[in-house]
């Protein structure tokens, strides 16, 4: 077998290695083995991209290549064992932002190494195609490049989640895309410095304007799309490399990110085409300023109290669960309840959190069992007749605002906690979700506000709630002892 018969050979195995891996990766009991696949894919891809590279470069081109794969793959485990949970989206966006910065550069040495040789195998159509594949390339590297960053600032909170609000932005979408159309057939025709500028200004401008004019609320359908278009790009970038394992990969990562965003568009009730489109935020009417009355507050002693008497309990986790690392002493209250003879179930919304399956993965952690958490569809019919919700950490995935169509997050499916008989609210203030939306729940009747760290206040419910039941557990023991032993 030849050197190139081998890499070609190689780069088939990790193009089914991501074929394998995004197919573990759909289900619960396979997600690990999809890891591993992803990662054996990746290092295939690697070495055999090396081992093609190290065929036509010299050796400081390879001492240059060895040193950026140290310094990145160094950067890259580094941030890895750091980031917490809940920075993942973050981390995520900024990453996609690479990718399409990538593409950029790509595009342009694309261009710049045609249009400065003196001698060039491209003529013709294929010159043409060459130059289609320059212009989408740095398009859809661009937007990339800068909607990554837009996600990343809001998601970081470096600036506000709310959407920027430009007048006539749709159209003003709309002319980019039409403008870079036109740009194309220009630029097929006639390539020039100018016109490769014009359209790298372009794109940057709308990927920029288009997650900034996104709410919040929808930020984790703008993580799954834009993470579509990094793929999008890096097989744009494949095309120019004449790179058949880029085309493939960035291909998987594009339709299976388009896919993910179709499914978070149907679970947030958007619409999947004014999605990519760009325009889908919605008209956001003024701020939220409702005089919503007044809010009741309660204890940990009230809450177990209530706990105690209750037959049946919902618990609906949220972000705030993930920040307190609440997990494990919900889990024992959960213990705790069931012990009592209460039904106690999980109501876990879509995009809870921060990631898709953010609160699935932390009760997992907590060794909460499976058949008792429950999506959203499966239990939004329950809470009508549920004696206590417990709402914990959760804020924009339970507003009823979702109901208003001048709200911002205007027609997202919510879990229709203030169903309940009584609602306890776990968080540390009145301040508003993710989506910067005041939610009128905290001010309903049958809702109450258990004020401070979600992890502190379980724990205290715990406590309150541990003597009673163990009581009652030595109370029971000698009956269960002779039930054991068939008397009586
Ligand atoms: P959020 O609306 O983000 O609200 C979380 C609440 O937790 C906050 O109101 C906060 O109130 C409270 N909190 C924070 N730390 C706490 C602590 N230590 N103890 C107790 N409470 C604490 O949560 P959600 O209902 O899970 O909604 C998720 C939001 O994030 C949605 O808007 C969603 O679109 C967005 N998002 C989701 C994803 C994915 S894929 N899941 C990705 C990006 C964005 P206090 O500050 O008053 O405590």
């Amino acid at each position: 077998m030849t050197a190139a018969t081998a890499v070609q050979a190689a780069c088939i195995v990790a193009a089914l290695l991501f074929i394998l891996s995004l197919a573990g990766l759909s289900r619960h009991d396979s997600a690990r083995a999809g890891v591993v696949f992803g990662i054996s894919g990746m290092a295939v891809a690697l070495i055999a991209t090396v081992a093609l590279a190290s065929r036509s470069i010299d050796a400081t081109a390879g001492a240059v290549l060895a040193g950026a794969m140290l310094v990145g793959g160094g950067i890259g485990l580094w941030r890895a064992r750091v980031v917490q949970m809940t920075g993942m989206p973050e981390l995520i966006a900024i990453l996609h932002s690479f990718v399409g910065l990538a593409a950029v550069l790509v595009g342009w040495s694309g261009y710049l190494e045609v249009e400065g040789a003196d001698h060039t195998e491209l003529a013709g159509a294929m010159l043409r195609i060459h130059h289609g594949e320059v212009f989408v390339g740095v398009f859809i590297g661009a937007v990339t490049f800068t909607g990554s960053i837009v996600a990343y600032l809001k998601l970081s909170a470096r600036i506000s989640s709310s959407p920027l609000m430009l007048p006539g932005r749709n159209l003003l979408n709309l002319a980019a895309l039409a403008g870079f159309g036109v740009l194309t057939g220009f630029f097929v025709a006639g390539p020039t410095l100018a016109l490769l500028v014009g359209v790298t200004v372009l794109a940057l401008a709308l990927g920029w304007h288009l997650v900034a004019s996104i709410g919040g609320g929808d930020m984790p359908v703008v993580v799954s799309m834009l993470n579509s278009y990094s793929g999008w790009a890096a097989a744009a970038s494949g095309f120019l490399l004449n790179n058949n394992l880029l085309i493939v990969t960035g291909a998987l990562v594009g339709s299976s990110g388009a896919y993910l965003s179709y499914i978070m568009c149907q679970a947030m009730n958007r619409s999947f085409i004014s999605v990519i489109a760009g325009g889908f935020g919605i008209e956001a009417g003024p701020a939220d300023d409702t005089d919503y009355g007044t809010h009741h507050e309660t204890s940990a002693v009230e809450t177990a109290a209530l706990l105690r008497d209750a037959t049946s309990v919902i618990i609906t986790p949220g972000y705030g669960m993930a920040v307190a690392q609440a997990q494990g002493p919900v889990a024992e209250l959960t213990r705790l309840l069931r012990a009592r003879g209460v039904q106690v179930r999980f109501g876990i919304h879509p995009v809870a959190g921060r990631l898709p399956g953010h609160m699935n993965v932390l009760l997992a952690e907590a060794n909460v069992p499976y058949d008792i958490v429950l999506e959203m569809d499966e239990i939004n019919d329950d809470f009508a007749g549920t004696s206590v919700v417990l709402v914990i950490g959760a804020n924009d995935t339970v507003n009823p605002a979702a109901a208003d169509p001048g709200s911002p997050i205007a027609g997202m499916p919510v879990l229709r906690v203030w169903e309940a008989e009584h609602v306890v609210v776990f968080k540390r203030s009145m301040a508003a979700g993710y989506a910067g939306v005041q939610n009128p729940l905290f001010f309903r009747d049958n809702s109450s506000m258990l004020f401070g760290d979600a992890k502190a206040r379980v724990e205290d419910i715990v406590r309150a709630l541990g003597p009673a039941v163990a009581v009652q557990r030595d109370a029971a023991e000698p009956e269960r002892k002779k039930a054991l032993a068939g008397v009586g």
